[in-house]
């Protein structure tokens, strides 16, 4: 049987009946290739799961617990929504877009003022970019505090290597937003790039380097903006996209999320009624009977549903709740677009963009002029610390010695302590991006939110 004929066959069994009822089920597997919302039996969600290509990478059931709305907030899923937003509202800019340094600042201000809901597609993206910043950091606080990178019972679990993968994708995020923010190529963006550049080229010896690396030359110019583009349509989505699908895999294969593991651990095992036969069938392609199944679970009864349509209708409304949030969101916020970039006028002050404003503050704050003699502050806020960070970050799941029963609780007696820290430093460096951006003037001066900024010209 072709293929056309095959989906045309799936479709076709899809159909509800008249008046919202559902056809008589067919003797065995009704394969869909797409949508299959509405079971009426376990059987019927298992097989909703196993024979449909977009939701087969569903477990067939999943613990309550773990699909609560207070454990996880959803933030993954908000954060994933985020990025495929980014896609969607990102492939009709590309068709707009013109990455040259004599016409990319024309094309943005045509999108903005002259394209049909240019405007509205440009803050859709723009506000969806700094929004995953925000959620995957807050993804980030919500796995450490809850221990959701350490193994519980089952065999074969490698949380901690989904941790490290997320790491990896946290600084793909901030280079993907990062990467962007040079596109518009005015003012803001010119020098924000210049600011956040200028800290790589403190790593001793080998700054200036990995600098010209980055940039494609000494100075920001056609070479750095062809390569931020590259970078960001192309190499960092797919980075992302690969290790997202990886990570998802994962979550899947450590047997679900942490929370499910303190059930589990709880229960002893049950013998599950044998099926007399069990139906199969693989992505709707292949299918076949299998031979009287008899099983044990350590699944206490009630403390599971089906994935279809529970875990499936909160993935919805995370999803569409996110993009609906922020498309709605996108009409009122206006996206910035400054005089065209000019490396001879140096806006006074020159910020780093808000997410790396606190490593901008700490450069500031630890260079300090004894004399002939200068403490390096851009070798230690731009390199040392936030390298000791990420380090520890990253080897975490190993340094935690917490006991494994509590993994997948919100802050547990046990980790008190490790949770306080954390929480100390994030709250460290929301206070130094506040300063950064709300209290720094020229020169990057102090000035407190009643006082106004002196007039001064911008340096050439
Ligand atoms: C682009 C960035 C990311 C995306 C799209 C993403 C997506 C997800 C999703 C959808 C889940 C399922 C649970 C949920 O919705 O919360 C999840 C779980 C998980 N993520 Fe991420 N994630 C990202 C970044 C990170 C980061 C930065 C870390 C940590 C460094 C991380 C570590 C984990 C771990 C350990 C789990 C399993 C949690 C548990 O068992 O409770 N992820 N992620």
């Amino acid at each position: 049987m072709s293929l056309l004929t095959r989906v045309l066959k799936f479709r076709s069994a899809g159909k509800a009946g008249p008046a919202g009822v559902e056809p008589e089920e067919a003797p065995g597997v009704r394969p869909r290739l797409f949508w299959s919302l509405w079971p009426r039996s376990d059987r019927d969600a298992g097989d909703a799961v196993t024979s449909n290509f977009l939701l087969h990478w569903f477990p067939a059931k999943v613990s309550k617990s773990s699909m609560a709305w207070s454990y996880s907030f959803w933030l993954g899923t908000i954060t994933a929504a985020l990025f495929l937003l980014l896609t969607l509202s990102g492939l009709p800019l590309l068709f707009l877009y013109v990455p040259s340094v004599e016409r990319a600042y024309q094309s943005v201000k045509d999108i903005e003022y002259v394209i049909t809901f240019g405007r509205w597609l440009r803050a859709v993206h723009r506000v969806a970019a700094h929004a995953m910043v925000i959620t995957v950091v807050l993804h980030l606080a919500r796995v450490f505090f809850t221990g959701a990178y350490k193994n519980g019972i089952a065999r074969n679990q490698q949380r901690q290597w989904n941790w490290v993968i997320g790491v990896v994708m946290l600084l793909l995020t901030l280079f993907l937003s990062f990467t962007g923010y040079l596109l518009p190529w005015d003012q803001l963006a010119f020098w924000a790039v210049t600011v956040g550049t200028n800290i790589a080229s403190a790593i001793p010896g080998i700054g200036p380097t990995v600098r010209e690396l980055l940039i494609g030359g000494r100075a920001i110019e056609q070479a750095t903006l062809i390569r931020f583009y590259v970078l960001h349509i192309f190499f960092l989505p797919a980075g992302v996209g690969v290790l997202f699908a990886y990570h998802m895999w994962r979550v899947r294969k450590d047997g679900g999320l942490a929370r499910a593991d303190r059930e589990e651990i709880a229960e002893t095992p049950r013998d599950v009624a044998a099926s007399p036969t069990k139906t199969y069938t693989l992505l709707g392609v292949a299918r076949g009977t299998s031979p009287t199944v008899t099983a044990r679970s350590l699944e206490a009864p009630g403390t599971s549903v089906n994935a279809v349509p529970d875990l499936m209708r909160r993935a919805m409304i995370a999803t569409l709740g996110t993009i609906a949030v922020i498309s709605i969101l996108s009409v009122f916020i206006a996206s910035p677009l400054e005089e065209p970039a000019n490396a001879l006028i140096t806006p006074n002050p020159a910020k780093a963009p808000w997410y790396f404003l606190w490593l901008q503050e700490i450069v500031t704050d630890t260079t300090i002029h004894l004399g002939s003699f200068t403490i390096n502050g851009a070798f230690i806020g731009g390199v040392v610390l936030p390298g000791l960070l990420i380090g520890l970050l990253t080897v975490w799941p190993w340094i935690d010695k917490s006991p494994r029963q509590v993994t997948g609780d919100w802050f547990p007696r046990e980790r008190r302590t490790q949770n306080l820290v954390f929480i100390a430093v994030l709250v460290g460096i929301l206070l130094l991006t506040y300063i950064g951006m709300e209290l720094r003037g020229p020169y990057w001066e102090w000035f407190w939110p009643w006082e106004a900024w002196p007039t001064v010209p911008g340096r050439i």
